[in-house]
């Protein structure tokens, strides 16, 4: 959702801001703008439009002063347009103030706010918050921090805010609940980001605010204490992230870089726990939990988007393999629908961001109701990464694309390994472990063989990018595939597609088969290939025009597609980590020829903080 980054030092805050909101803009990205304090006071510049649309309207004229907040938007309450924008500034423009997340009884307090005689500029219920520290000051005359905290305890919602106030330029305020906020520690001046990516060039020393905390930054030093009031010790953290891992490093685009980074990023994740020569699995994060898991009557996935297809591929793994009962959930559908909870069930939640609020909610739902929770998360120190009891981090480097590429195998490789060791001395004999491990790890090098038939998968987007509509097919391991090939290409190419089990096509989507229907088949030779390849004929038989994706050597398809792409052989359970990628290269090349923007396509955000 949106991105807050704020300054406070001794450097013009303007250029850091910029950088920072450059950095963060894959949160969000309908408007910017920045408010920063100088000799003259307070300064606003906020449009609607990109972080270079508001570098246009500050060029020639920049903004003075070392202390400053910025902010790229997500669209929640009201249009995008330049009034919406934020930050929003009090009445008489002394304090700015920015907002991620939702006041939802903004309309009460902004009701009660008017008949005291407030106005109101925007549309936005970040406004409303600012009229409302505003009030509390008039009634009390207390110092700005004391009334942000005081007026948050009044707000009902989810926030990460960031204030400024000409009346005390050496003060930056920021708190959070249910938004991610971090503060950056540096010599003599500090930062503040949704996330670290706009830190990472500054500093590694960070905390990580949880919620209902504040913190009160001086260049001096800061103190943070929860909304009740209370001051706390945090501990500081180091940040993992290399600069050069939040960069382009010559692509045109962060979604092919990270399609390009699956070979090291599945590499990065198997490093030191996959074990083929002492036939073993080392999760070290579930270490404490792992009998648990094993004992569970039954393992509840929940998640979002290309995390809940990944949770899809770990319920087949799991099941095949450990043979314990697995059910994925949506994340947004889970704590809304009171679901059976029983002791002897664990819940299992991934997220690639480890901030999605609803996947946070669920981790909040089964904690509440006495369930362990497991996280599999790539960014550390995320809130779904330390709420939960246990976890596993994915190891894949900072995922800067809308569109989840790298995140999505190493997930499907973490569940692997979970799966593999849920199953180790139970229902696979030392053998088939020694086996599995070895053609897991041989999984990076046949990676690399996919990615190198990019230029193959590109001339064929070329082909299909004025399909208007597609459709994705697969089965056993490769079904979930299917539904994430559909995704990726509607995410980034707004062309409709589906994804479905192979076998469902006969219950209905056949009707919508012609020739003017890229089918889209994943048929490797495992143990539904003869099925599959029943489902390829039913299609051709109706003049569809079908893409197979099947195993090298094999020439059976080509009489009934259009195109078929042959990749490395691997073993069944571990064919979703070689197809998901041209199904990614196929959609990331027909948005690229479509002229969408594929790093920030429209009306999405990376992380969705909001319900
Ligand atoms: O950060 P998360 O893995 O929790 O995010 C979940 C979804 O929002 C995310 O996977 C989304 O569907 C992506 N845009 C897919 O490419």
């Amino acid at each position: 959702m949106c991105g807050i980054v704020g300054y406070i030092g001794t450097q013009e805050a303007q250029s850091i801001l910029i950088n920072g909101l450059q950095r963060l803009e894959y949160r969000g990205y309908d408007s910017a703008g920045v408010a920063i304090i100088g000799d003259d006071g307070l300064q606003i510049k906020k449009t609607k439009g990109k972080v270079h649309d508001l570098e246009s309207t500050i060029e020639g004229a920049p903004l003075q002063g070392s202390v400053g907040i910025g902010h790229t938007r997500w669209a929640t309450h009201g249009p995008p347009n330049d009034v919406n924008a934020h930050p929003h500034d009090s009445t008489g423009s002394t304090f700015a103030l920015v907002h991620n997340g939702i006041i939802e009884n903004y309309n009460a307090i902004r009701k009660k706010l008017a008949e005291k005689g407030y106005t109101f500029q925007s549309d936005t219920d970040t406004e409303v918050l600012v009229r409302l520290i505003e009030d509390v000051r008039r009634a009390t005359d207390l110092p700005l921090e004391e009334a942000v905290r005081q007026a948050l305890t009044q707000v009902v919602g989810t926030y990460g805010i960031a204030v400024v106030s000409e009346e005390d330029p050496d003060l930056l305020i920021a708190a959070r609940k249910g938004s991610p906020l971090i503060l950056g520690i540096g010599d003599g001046e500090y930062f503040i980001g949704s996330d670290a990516a706009p830190l990472v060039e500054h500093t590694r020393q960070v905390v990580y605010l949880s919620d209902g905390e504040m913190v009160t930054v001086r260049r001096s030093g800061y103190t943070v204490r929860t909304i009740d009031n209370v001051e706390l010790e945090k501990e500081v953290h180091e940040l993992e992230w290399d600069l050069s891992e939040i960069q382009k490093g010559g692509y045109d685009h962060f979604m092919l870089k990270e399609i390009m980074e699956q070979p090291t990023a599945l590499e990065d994740c198997m490093r030191g726990r996959v074990l083929p020569d002492q036939q073993q699995i080392t999760l070290g994060g579930l270490h404490q939990v792992i009998d648990d898991l094993r004992d569970a009557d039954r393992i509840i996935i929940a998640a979002c988007g290309t995390s809940w297809h990944s949770g899809l591929v770990g319920e087949y793994l799991i099941e095949s393999m450990a043979r314990i009962p697995v059910e994925v959930e949506y994340a947004s559908e889970f704590r809304y629908r009171n679901p059976v909870l029983r002791k002897g069930d664990v819940v299992l939640v991934i997220s690639q961001s480890g901030e999605t609020a609803d996947t946070l909610a669920a981790v909040r739902e089964a904690r509440r109701r006495g369930i362990p929770c497991i996280g599999i998360c790539n960014v550390v120190g995320s809130t779904i990464a330390r709420e939960t009891d246990a976890g596993v981090y994915l190891h894949a480097g900072p995922e800067i694309g809308v569109a989840s590429t790298k995140a999505f195998t190493a997930q499907v490789t973490v569940l692997t390994m979970l799966a593999l060791k849920l199953a180790e001395g139970r229902t696979l004999s030392t053998a088939e472990m020694a086996h599995n491990l070895q053609a897991l790890a041989a999984v990076p090098d046949k990676v690399r063989e996919v990615l190198a038939m990019d230029e193959e998968i590109e001339d064929m987007a070329n082909v299909y990018r004025y399909a208007a509509n597609f459709l994705y097919l697969g089965r056993g391991y490769n079904f979930p595939v299917a539904l994430e090939g559909a995704l990726k290409l509607k995410e980034i190419s707004y062309i409709h597609a589906e994804g479905y089990p192979a076998a469902e096509m006969k219950h209905g989507p056949i009707a919508l088969i012609d020739r003017f229907m890229p089918v889209v088949f994943i048929a490797m030779k495992d143990s539904t290939y003869d099925k599959v390849v029943s489902n390829i004929e039913e299609v051709a038989a109706r003049d569809g025009s079908v893409i197979a994706i099947t195993d090298e050597g094999n020439g059976e398809l080509d009489d009934l597609c259009e195109y078929v792409l042959r990749i490395p052989k691997t073993e069944e359970f571990l064919t979703p980590l070689l197809t998901a990628i041209p199904l990614q290269l196929l959609s990331y090349h027909i948005a690229v020829m479509r002229g969408c923007h594929v790093d920030q396509p429209r009306n999405l955000a990376k992380s969705v903080t909001v319900e």
